[in-house]
């Protein structure tokens, strides 16, 4: 595992990202263990196949690509399984190591960093396709992710991201406990959600914007949407990571974005 970063010149919210992370990386050894063995990439909390969706192009062979927040990588590996050379970059040293690890049973190559990736130890326009899962995508700074992420693109590249959609985050009760039929915080205010004085889950400093501000980012950076996806849960679904199925099958828990890189 490569190393970058030297911890004191971090932004808080990653050093507290980077501590949480750690502390919490033996809970998500089963679910990392249980991906890396899906047959067909899946998305968001219900499990969206990928032929629904089409975020991975078919053929990544030739691709260079990278995984901004890779956890235990196991999006990597699918992208790998694609045909492209990946590069994993992730702030928790634990999620890493069981990331190598899998890697390591899977026999498949990746390129694994420990670091920011608000600063990937790249140089400009390195890859052809980068992606995030609830990683950079909620825990990292928009307004410094992605133009770093475009920073690192080659024109026409393609940056494809996952997270909690803007209207999910308001109707989380500011206690941290399962979503509401409410708002709870200001939509227009949304940026920076500290986590740290939760009741539910302490811990951890997320980021979202409304829409209207993401498109405002994506035009100032350069990238140009192909796609946006509202994800629903499909009827009947269970309950998961604080958000039931009910609500979710009423209101978009999840967004995805797919953009290009302009010139
Ligand atoms: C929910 S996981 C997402 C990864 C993967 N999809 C998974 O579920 O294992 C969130 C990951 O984002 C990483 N992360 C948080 N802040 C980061 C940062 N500034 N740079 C890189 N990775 C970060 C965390 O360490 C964690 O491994």
């Amino acid at each position: 595992m490569n190393k970058g970063d030297r911890a004191e010149q971090l932004p808080e919210h990653v050093i507290e990202n980077r501590r949480y992370w750690d502390e919490m990386a033996d809970d998500w050894v089963v679910a990392g263990e249980s991906a890396w063995q899906a047959a067909e990439p899946f998305w968001g909390i219900w499990r969206h196949p990928d032929q629904d969706l089409r975020l991975l192009p078919e053929d990544m062979s030739g691709m260079s690509a990278i995984e901004l927040g890779c956890g235990t990588a196991y999006v990597s590996a699918w992208l790998a399984r694609r045909g492209a050379q990946v590069v994993g970059i992730d702030n928790s040293e634990k999620q890493l190591a069981t990331a190598a690890r899998l890697a390591a049973e899977h026999g498949l190559s990746l390129t694994l960093y420990h670091g920011n990736a608000e600063a990937v130890p790249y140089s400009d326009e390195s890859f052809d396709f980068a992606i995030s899962e609830y990683g950079a995508a909620i825990w990292c700074d928009p307004y410094v992710w992605v133009p770093e992420a475009k920073r690192i693109l080659r024109p026409g590249g393609e940056l494809v991201f996952l997270g909690h959609s803007p209207l999910s985050v308001i109707c989380t009760p500011l206690s941290g406990a399962s979503r509401e039929e409410k708002l709870h915080r200001s939509y227009f205010d949304l940026h920076q959600l500290d986590w740290r004085n939760d009741d539910v889950d302490p811990g951890g400093i997320e980021f979202n914007l409304p829409f209207s501000g993401w498109l405002d980012l994506f035009r100032e950076t350069g990238f140009e949407v192909l796609n946006f996806y509202e994800l629903q849960a499909p009827k009947g679904s269970p309950d998961r990571y604080g958000i039931a199925g009910k609500w979710a099958e009423s209101w978009p828990a999840e967004q995805v974005w797919k953009l290009k890189r302009k010139e």
